[in-house]
């Protein structure tokens, strides 16, 4: 065997840029400033190399360094990236510093780490049926930062291309949320395509990482590399035939080099030509021939090792070669000293190239015999499912009843890690091979599912054919289920409803799936404008089961029953009592599609005035959601919260809730009901104070319109409708407020306790002078209000009556309104209602009688932070000689929302640290917020907070 084959380790050539962008990624993340880094290039251009210097660069600045390696037969694995990463380090270390990582929000991660166990893994802290994904990577983010605070932690992973997607998924996550956290992310990949690792282009291309993008070496780097190979300095024609022929890549280089040596040829002119003839079929050539000369059992060994890829067992190799114990041992050191396998533990290919030169040179008849071979060796020995399947999936399909169970397994266990497209790929392959006829039916439900999930279109036509051929009962509800489920996602809810109603004329009556179907038909209707048209029939069916709910189809009927005497406008009392006996089943920890109910229910109760258990109910479902890391649910429940506290005129709030749900909706999906925070967000942002543009520029960056097929979004038509108004513009005004009672009932557009649209045009048809129009609607209003019974809707409408009527008898029908409001919850409302009428009182004369409305006008609405009322009253009260003291400035009442809830929570006594992970931000952004509010408040410590506070709600 000769030695010089073995490429010795050259110096690193032409990488001084990218080293020093490194090293200073590592200084900013050693101060906190965390950053990623992500280095491109082709095969064999030396992103290994160079990611090896950063791993030592990190060191050698105090970092952990914990890095990991992506291999092509491990993307099937998923979290396999993420284990690499964090799984020696979590088993070497102390208990103690265990305990430490995993506290907190970690423990969600946990989860994935197999082998670690969850401290405390009570069910507290079980991954929620929901969403499970965005609770994984939220822990594993968590559980990095809680390593970075003992000293600056390196992430460093290599060949990223062949990542596992729930993991590329993960570390795109951690990429965004690196601020403030000594934590630095260094990523090499080859190129990507998008098309088939979206997850990981989506982190390659994170526009806050920086990208290095290596180049070939240079003439004279290659002339360095031959004069450090070969003996002597290279003439200039050969220097430039290496150049040529290895368009400077340094992997292709070293390799050309290494046969030139064993040849013995110098770096001259004349041997110029010779290069080429090395090389004549590109550079795999070179390894081949590199490997021509090494012993046939050995030869076999190295072929063996490129099927089961980096990481494989020598025993299975060997068995998978053929070859004896005493071949093994003898192989196995050829190819470490012919530099194909590295030398160390686990077997591991020295380049991934070098593998798959082995592995391309076989022929298509032995790839397919070895990796059959290969998955019975792994399934004997008992391997993880995941890495026979591997195998099996490089077969042909060979109508094995064995393989398909394989697959199908190994599928399971990918989607109960979030991998639904990996699960879906395991399962085609499974419907290929192909099952036996007993098992079809199941396989293509579990591939429609599967790629339900991964949100592709393909999976429209397998569970289609489940709910209409498929002859278990079981297996047609959990396709239409999930088929409608995903129709309505899709704004199709027209489809999804027919899906549900067509499976439910293939279930005999007496069926227990009907219920399941009912619950789904019933809870697509509460959002889908089209939905809610298929199941008219259906809802007017419907019987009031009596007395509170037991079980989710006695909540959901009741749930439906309110929602629909809401949107009939027929009684605020019984919508109330149905909604409270929907609830009675006992709130869901993350009501989800099939729940929905829930939200439902204390949405009506919203409506109807019974804001105070609405609020109860938000708080109850928040708290549990937000310990198990359900951002969906938080974000849902968040919006619907913004919507309460609005309406109980608790402005700080409800800007506060609607921003948290708009901000986490993002990097979720299903957080369908951020349009309500959005609309919530607008009306709050009109009495805070803000511009009308600004709050413009707010909804065109939330990236959410009004959609005609989804219900809740109305509220964002009436809320710019309102916009519209306060920025002058009258005419649109009328025509997006007149648009929200033009359709379909369930709109909401009959109740002014759902949509107060009849008011609020008729303001703005008074000013256009259109009185006759004005009027007419208000009265409408009025009488809708009435007719309904609920307070709040009540007031509202005759406030509007009263500024659009005969002057004669505003003061009057303000009275009126301020006294039905005053025994309302809403105090926002009342507020203005007195504000008016102080006014009116005011402009009649009676300056006297307007100064005890105004001044409590002015208390409630300090109270509600309603500036812009606040501001509407003091200048009527100076209108009249009043001029109350102004409200502490330099108090809680100048910190924006968010900063308040950063400022509550830190009064409590949560660290840093607990508020991140409770409202699902970084640490930085409660850092800046904290450090905003303690120089509003003049204050230099958390201490202090308490007593600010409840000085100031005194
Ligand atoms: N800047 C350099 N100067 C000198 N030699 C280098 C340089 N970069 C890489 N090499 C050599 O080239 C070979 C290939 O480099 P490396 O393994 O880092 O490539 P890679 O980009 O990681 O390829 P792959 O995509 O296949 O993993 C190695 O033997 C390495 O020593
Ligand atoms: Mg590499």
């Amino acid at each position: 065997m000769d030695s010089t084959a073995f490429a010795p380790p050259v110096a690193l050539l032409e990488r001084e840029h990218e080293i020093e962008h490194v090293q200073s990624a590592l200084r900013a993340a050693s101060r906190r400033a965390g950053q990623a880094v992500v280095i491109e290039g082709a095969a064999g251009l030396g992103k290994s190399r160079l990611l090896e210097a950063a791993g030592a660069q990190a060191s050698g600045l105090g970092f952990r360094v914990l890095s990991a390696r992506a291999t092509e037969l491990e993307q099937g694995f998923p979290f396999g990236v993420v284990r690499q990463l964090f799984e020696r380090a979590l088993l070497n270390a102390a208990q103690d510093e265990r305990e430490r990582w995993l506290g907190g929000a970690a423990a969600l991660g946990a989860e994935v780490l197999a082998g670690v166990p969850a401290p405390g893994s009570g069910a507290s802290l079980g991954v929620p049926a929901d969403d499970p994904s965005y609770a994984w990577q939220h822990g594993l983010y968590w559980l990095a930062a809680n390593v970075s605070s003992d000293s600056p932690l390196a992430l460093v992973v290599d060949d990223l291309q062949w990542s596992d997607a729930p993991s590329a998924r993960t570390l795109a996550f951690i990429a965004r949320r690196l601020e403030g956290q000594a934590l630095a992310l260094i990523l090499a990949t080859r190129p990507i395509d998008p098309g088939t690792t979206p997850d990981t282009a989506t982190l390659a291309a994170d526009p806050d990482a920086t990208l290095l993008r290596l180049s070939p070496l240079s003439e004279a780097s290659i002339g360095s590399m031959i004069a450090s190979r070969l003996s002597g300095t290279p003439d200039r024609p050969f220097t430039r035939a290496c150049v040529e022929v290895t368009g400077g890549n340094p992997f292709l280089v070293g390799e050309l080099l290494s046969e030139a040596a064993v040849r013995g040829l110098d770096p001259t002119s004349e041997n110029a030509a010779d290069v080429a003839a090395i090389v004549p079929r590109g550079v795999s050539n070179a390894v081949l021939l590199r490997l021509a000369r090494l012993d046939r059992p050995t030869r076999a060994l190295a072929r063996a090792l490129s099927i089961l890829g980096d990481g494989a067992h020598v025993g299975d190799a060997a068995r998978l070669a053929g070859v004896t114990q005493a071949e093994i041992e003898s192989g196995m050191a050829s190819l470490v000293s012919a530099g194909v396998v590295e030398s160390g533990g686990a077997v591991r290919f020295a380049h991934p190239i070098l593998r798959a030169a082995i592995y391309e040179d076989l022929s298509p008849a032995e790839r397919e015999r070895l990796h059959c071979a290969a998955s019975k060796i792994l399934d004997e020995r008992g391997a993880p499912v995941g890495q026979v399947a591997a195998q099996v999936m490089h077969t042909e399909p060979a109508a094995n009843v064995g393989a398909v169970a394989l697959l199908r397994e190994a599928a399971r266990e990918a989607l109960a890690l979030g991998d639904a497209t990996g699960a879906a790929a395991l399962l085609a392959r499974a419907l290929d091979e192909p099952p036996a006829a007993a098992d079809r039916a199941a396989v293509v439900l579990e591939l429609g599912q599967a790629r339900a999930r991964a949100g592709t279109p393909d999976a429209v036509a397998p569970l289609s054919e489940i709910v209409a051929r498929g002859e278990d009962e079981a297996a047609i509800v959990a396709a239409a289920i999930e088929l409608s489920g995903m129709l309505f996602f899709s704004g199709r809810g027209a489809e999804g409803a027919a899906v549900l109603r067509r499976a439910l004329e293939r279930l005999p009556a007496a069926s227990s799936g009907r219920e399941q179907l009912d619950v789904a038909l019933l809870g697509a209707s509460y959002t889908s404008v089209s939905a809610r048209r298929e199941a008219d029939a259906t809802i007017t069916a419907l019987r009031d089961p009596g007395g509170p709910a037991r079980g989710v189809l006695e909540a959901t009927t009741l749930a439906t029953l309110a929602m629909d005497e809401l949107m009939h406008l027929r009684s605020a009392a019984k919508a109330g009592d149905l909604a409270v006996r929907s609830l009675a089943a006992g709130l869901p920890s993350e009501p989800h599609r099939g729940e929905a109910w829930a939200i439902v229910g204390l949405a009506v109760l919203a409506a109807t005035d019974e804001l105070a258990a609405a609020l109860a109910g938000t708080d109850e479902i928040l708290a549990r959601a937000r310990e198990r890391g359900a951002a969906t649910t938080v974000a849902n429940i968040s919006a619907l919260r913004s919507f309460v506290c609005i309406r109980l005129g608790d402005l700080v709030a409800a800007e506060a809730d609607a921003n948290a749900a708009i901000e986490l909706a993002p990097d979720l999906l299903g957080a369908e009901f951020v349009v309500l925070a959005l609309a919530v967000r607008v009306l709050a942002g009109l009495e805070r104070d803000e511009t009308p543009e600004s709050l413009r520029r707010v909804i065109g960056q939330a990236g959410i319109g009004y959609d005609t097929e989804f219900s809740p979004s109305t509220q964002l038509r009436y809320a710019s409708g309102v916009l519209s108004a306060a920025a002058g513009n009258h005419e649109a005004a009328i025509e997006e407020l007149l648009d929200c009672g033009m359709e379909h009932p369930a709109l909401g557009g009959e109740n002014p306790a759902v949509l107060p649209w009849r008011s609020a045009a008729a303001l703005s048809l008074a000013e256009l002078g259109r009185d006759r129009e004005a009027r007419e609607l208000a009265e409408d209003e009025v009488r809708r209000a009435e007719a309904f019974g609920a307070p709040r809707a009540l007031g509202v409408a005759l406030r509007a009556h009263a500024l659009v009527g005969l002057g004669g008898e505003r003061a009057d029908t303000l009275r009126q309104a301020a006294s039905v409001l005053a025994a309302s919850p809403a105090r926002l409302e009342y507020a203005r209602a007195l504000a008016d009428l102080g006014g009116a009182l005011r402009s009649s004369g009676s300056r006297g009688a307007a100064r005890e409305p105004l001044l409590e006008a002015l208390t409630l609405a300090t109270r509600c932070g309603a500036r812009a009322l606040e501001r509407r009253t003091r200048a009527e009260l100076a209108a009249i000689g009043v001029r109350p003291r102004t409200t502490d400035r330099a108090g809680p009442g100048s910190l924006t929302p968010s900063e308040l809830r950063v400022v509550g929570l830190a009064a409590d006594g949560r660290t840093n640290r607990e508020i991140a992970q409770t409202l699902f931000v970084t640490e930085k952004t409660v850092e800046t917020h904290l450090g905003r509010a303690f120089r509003k408040l003049n204050i230099s410590t958390r201490r202090q907070l308490p007593d600010v506070l409840a000085r100031a709600s005194n």
